[in-house]
């Protein structure tokens, strides 16, 4: 692992510039998330990072924020682009009184956070494509990686690791996403202050891990379902075994997409790449 950053005071706020740690926790209302925030100008991945980490014994809400990664890593394998100094690459320890049967329900905890934190930074409501990526305008603006560690009966940590475009203009898009991605430039016509993304996202996380802890996941998946944008809509789901074409009905209590196929039947999907059929 590499060694903090000794640049993290230099610059202020605008696109292009590092991020100010002090700035982020300035004025953090959370009861877990946020007390440490590990920051880096490069790592190969923060969720790496993030789990090295928690097998050195970090403890529940601490954070790694990176300017850019070499090998960032999305879901299905795919590599996560990620150029310095304009977007957030992120990831939290959590260490979650939950049985690893549950542990999907973090990663839609999540979705639920990060949609809450983007709705407060652009004029559209985004929706999620389960299980969590964020669209805006049927473009991706944003996803989750979650890796858990532990055994069958219990889990010892979730590094909840989350990529968003912030100040990415399409211009500077490599090839492989100008046509699928989106940012939060691109959809306010503005920069924003990477600091206040990061701090209301730690809150917002904050709030919705709470949430699940005290209620449960009930709350969080009809507010997931709320934000979910493919309910009724034709989709095709491919799974590392075979594909499926239906209509996307919603999640289920252990966060598995049903899908309703052509003949009628209710199938679960626990895993897969959801791709939209129709508008
Ligand atoms: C996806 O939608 O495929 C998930 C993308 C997750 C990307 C983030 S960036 C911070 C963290 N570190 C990684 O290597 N991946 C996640």
């Amino acid at each position: 692992m590499l060694a903090p950053d000794a640049d993290k005071k230099k610059g202020t706020g605008p696109a292009g510039l590092p991020l100010q740690v002090h700035q982020i926790q300035d004025g953090l209302a959370t009861s877990r998330l946020g007390n440490k925030i590990h920051y880096f100008s490069a790592v190969d991945s923060t969720n790496s990072c993030a789990r090295q980490l928690a097998e050195r014994g970090a403890e529940e809400g601490e954070i790694v924020i990176a300017e850019s990664q070499n090998h960032g890593r999305g879901r299905l394998g795919r590599p996560w682009v990620s150029p310095p100094y304009l977007n957030l690459y992120f990831s939290v320890v959590l260490r979650p009184n939950l049985p690893p049967i549950d542990a999907p329900q973090i990663t839609l905890m999540a979705a639920v956070a990060l949609a809450d934190t983007v709705a407060s930074f652009i004029p559209v409501a985004p929706v999620i494509k389960w299980p969590n990526d964020i669209l805006v305008r049927g473009r991706k603006l944003a996803g989750v990686l979650t890796e858990s560690s532990g055994d069958s009966v219990r889990m010892e940590f979730v590094i909840l690791g989350i990529g968003v475009n912030l100040n990415y203009p399409r211009s500077l898009m490599p090839e492989a996403i100008r046509q699928r991605a989106t940012s939060i430039v691109e959809l306010t016509q503005k920069n924003i202050s990477r600091e206040a993304f990061v701090r209301r996202l730690i809150q917002d996380l904050d709030r919705c891990y709470g949430e699940l802890e005290e209620g449960g996941f009930d709350p969080l998946a009809t507010r997931w379902e709320a934000r979910f944008g493919f309910r009724g809509k034709k989709v095709r789901v491919e799974m590392t075994d075979r594909v499926l074409i239906g209509r996307a009905k919603g999640i289920d209590r252990d966060g598995a997409l049903i899908l309703e196929d052509e003949m009628g039947e209710c199938q679960r999907v626990v895993a897969g790449d959801v791709i939209p059929l129709e508008d």
